[in-house]
């Protein structure tokens, strides 16, 4: 767990640089989207707006997924608190993140029983029809163009062995609402695909076949149907079927796509590993399973956070669930590779003759296993004072602190640090840079008076 730092020395005149660098392993994606995407599908979470400015939230956000989903900002209570007066605030803040960072959004949702304004609550018959057909068309036209999937209409159909539309104030409208909603969002945003959403319809059930039978009929009759969204909320009490890919697979039989839209599931290690692998599995083993969304990126962050049911924990750092996810769509966490390549980059000036016999001892075997930390310096050096630069590399896992010590001649003082703080020669992380993806690094430096330090660093981490 060592890397040597190197000095030159030529007497009081020394300069020198040097990096040890350690190439990556391998081409395969590193990120849950890049693998994802190289199995031409999106890998997605839901994102809350009021979250966007916690640092480790948008850090994972943007490093890992390709889609987002506003977990509450675009329902009907968000969007149209008060009859025909619209707020997009907190869906624009994420919309507009995402369409700039390359991301795809899917729209949830834009007509349901829950989540509905007061005066929605309140109204029935043709004053709420209507109401919901100028909810679509508004909010689906504000977003024309920037959305990926609609989830149009979500959660219908009741549970258990009835089959039954769900009993709601937009289902006594009359039988044909879901229709409408559809009709009515095609026209609103004809290039989004259009998705009816639910839970408990993950394996094959009355629920599901429910569901199964009006999508039918709706491809039978030409009402515009493009996806259906299989929420995905398991726990013991509803774990994955075991029929979930074939379940799938008949739906996209129909001729539609299928998105698993809200994954999450309770537990905890190599439990919830394997079920995640199913599920990321059953979607790729189905040719129309075109992305995957987690409900929430932490443990932390998700509506039932007790049952840490996400990828990442609370801290941010990537779980069992997660290298199996990433493993399953054939991507790798980056970790170094065996060999070390080594440049060695000697600058001196002013210039004087060093015959630098430069001959780092780099083990091979390094931190490919566990986690913790590596750093690496470069320093430049002139007479009475030097500039250190390190870099400091997380191992196998992910960290989310670290402290560097470096040994100082006698007589050498630091003078000035930035991106840690020092206290004598011992360096640790500050607020925004602690945090360190498995294989990654971060950078911070200090200045000094005197000779530089010759010992090789040290980093622990947390
Ligand atoms: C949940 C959100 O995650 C919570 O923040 C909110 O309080 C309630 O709604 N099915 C859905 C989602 O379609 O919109 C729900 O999201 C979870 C269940």
């Amino acid at each position: 767990m060592r890397r040597t730092l190197i000095l030159l020395t030529a007497g009081a005149v020394t300069a020198a640089a040097a990096v040890v660098a350690l190439s990556p392993t391998a081409n395969a994606a590193t990120t849950l989207g890049a693998a994802a995407a190289a199995k031409n599908r999106y890998f997605g979470t839901a994102v809350a707006a009021y979250k966007l400015s916690d640092t480790v939230y948008s850090g994972i956000l943007n490093r890992e997924f390709t889609s987002v989903t506003p977990e509450n900002e675009m329902k009907w209570d968000a969007t149209e608190p008060t009859q025909g007066s619209f707020s997009y605030s907190s869906a624009d803040t994420i919309v507009n993140r995402a369409v700039a960072n390359g991301q795809k959004v899917r729209g949830h949702a834009l007509a349901w029983h829950s989540q509905q304004p007061p005066w929605a609550q309140n109204m029935s018959g043709t004053a709420l029809r209507t109401a919901m057909v100028n909810h679509v068309t508004q909010v689906a036209t504000h977003y024309r163009g920037k959305i990926d999937s609609w989830d149009v209409v979500n959660e219908a159909f009741a549970d258990g062995s009835t089959g039954a539309r769900r009993d709601s104030n937009l289902q006594r409208t009359g039988n044909d609402w879901i229709e409408v909603a559809f009709r009515t969002a095609r026209a609103a945003d004809p290039g989004a695909k259009l998705c009816y959403n639910d839970y408990n319809t993950d394996g094959q059930n009355a629920k599901s076949n429910a569901v199964y039978a009006m999508v039918q009929d709706f491809k039978a009759r030409g009402v515009p149907i493009d996806c259906v969204g299989f929420q995905s909320h398991f726990n013991a009490q509803s774990p994955l079927p075991a029929d979930y890919q074939a379940n799938l697979q008949r739906f996209a039989d129909l001729g539609v796509d299928v998105q698993i839209t809200e994954l999450d599931i309770e537990g905890s290690g190599s439990a919830q590993a394997a079920s995640y692998a199913a599920v990321v599995r059953a979607c790729l083993a189905v040719t129309r399973c075109n992305g995957i969304t987690v409900w929430g990126i932490r443990d932390s962050d998700s509506w039932r956070a007790s049952g840490t049911p996400l990828l990442f924990d609370g801290s941010g750092n990537p779980k069992a669930a997660y290298t199996s996810v990433l493993n399953e769509l054939g991507g790798t966490t980056p970790s170094p590779s065996g060999s070390a390549s080594i440049s060695p980059s000697v600058s001196v000036s002013p210039s004087v003759s060093v015959s630098p016999s430069v001959s780092p001892s780099v083990s091979p075997s390094d931190p490919q296993t566990g986690a913790g930390c590596t750093a690496t310096a470069s320093v430049n050096a002139w007479n009475g004072g030097f500039v250190v630069t390190v870099k400091v590399t997380a191992g196998a896992a992910r960290i989310s602190g670290w402290t560097v010590g470096v040994t100082l001649p006698s007589g050498s003082a630091v003078t000035n640090t930035w991106n840690a703080t020092a206290s004598g020669s011992t360096f640790t992380n500050v607020s925004y840079n602690g945090g360190v993806a498995a294989g990654g690094s971060t950078e911070f430096g200090f200045q000094g008076t005197g000779s530089a330090p010759s010992a090789t660093p040290t980093c622990t981490a947390r």
